[in-house]
């Protein structure tokens, strides 16, 4: 394995589980120092990143440790299915608090260590609904859309700094999250897997491995973007 990423510095959420865990360990392997965060397991940041202060508090504990943030990668988020009808406020603002508002802080926290870095690198994680709908993902699909948006307004307002911002917009992965209703619902499961030309689900770490190319030097000019990984799942009808 190349050591590509050989003294960078990066910040993982969600890296107790699936797409994050995997960003953290190719990451890892490439050769960064990572500073992993999640509301559980054994991560070096411990919290409910939907507080006020979790991710100024985060960015504050990952620069005591590696002493700078070079590289910034938030995975955590949640996604249920609930129909519109009776789809309650309390649902809807907590997934906008997680997919969307930790997003923003944490970046938010971080721009003044990727700024000092010069080549500094965003990549979010948005969904292939940044893009599209779906019957009862609603809150999902709207915190994945705004996440696309934030990323692109981050890219064009970091960009002078050397920073580039990245959207990596995952079709559908076999992850913790998912696999309930991958086992319960085979049509489910059969469905996204005769969509993508490739005819399988995702795993996670056909995300990590984009994720830690858009964090290389090799994607430099790479930025305002977002990237479907989906097998081809979206590009056909
Ligand atoms: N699995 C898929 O098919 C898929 C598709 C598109 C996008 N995504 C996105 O990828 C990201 C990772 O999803 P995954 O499939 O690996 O799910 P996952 O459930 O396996 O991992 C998500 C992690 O986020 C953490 N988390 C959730 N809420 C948190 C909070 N308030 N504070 C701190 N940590 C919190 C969880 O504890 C968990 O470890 C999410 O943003 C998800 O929306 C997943």
């Amino acid at each position: 394995m190349s050591a590509r990423l050989a003294g960078r510095r990066a910040i993982v959420t969600g890296a107790a589980s699936g797409i994050g865990a995997a960003v953290a360990a190719r990451l890892a392997a490439d050769g960064a120092r990572v500073f992993t965060a999640d509301v559980k397991g054994a991560v070096d940041f411990v919290a409910d990143l939907t507080g006020a202060d979790a991710n100024q508090n985060l960015v504050a504990a990952a620069v005591a440790a590696m002493g700078g943030v070079d590289i910034v990668v938030p995975c955590a988020g949640i996604s249920a299915f609930h129909p519109l009808e009776g789809h309650e406020d309390a649902y809807f603002q907590r997934v906008l608090d997680i997919n969307l508002l930790a997003v923003f802080r944490l970046v938010r926290a971080a721009v003044p260590h990727l700024k000092a870095h010069g080549a500094g690198r965003i990549v979010t994680i948005g969904s292939t609904t940044s893009t599209f709908g779906d019957e009862g993902l609603c809150a999902y699909a709207a915190s994945k859309h705004a996440v696309l948006g934030l990323t692109k307004s981050i890219a064009a307002e970091l960009g002078p700094f050397g920073v580039t911002a990245t959207c990596v917009q995952p079709g559908a992965i076999d992850t913790p999250m998912t696999a309930p209703a991958f086992t319960e619902t085979p049509a489910y499961r059969d469905f996204w897997e005769n969509k993508a030309p490739l005819r399988r689900l995702g795993r996670a770490e056909d995300i990590a491995d984009v994720v830690a190319f858009l964090c290389s030097d090799d994607a430099r000019f790479v930025s305002g973007h977002g990237l479907w990984v989906d097998g081809g799942a979206m590009a056909r009808h």
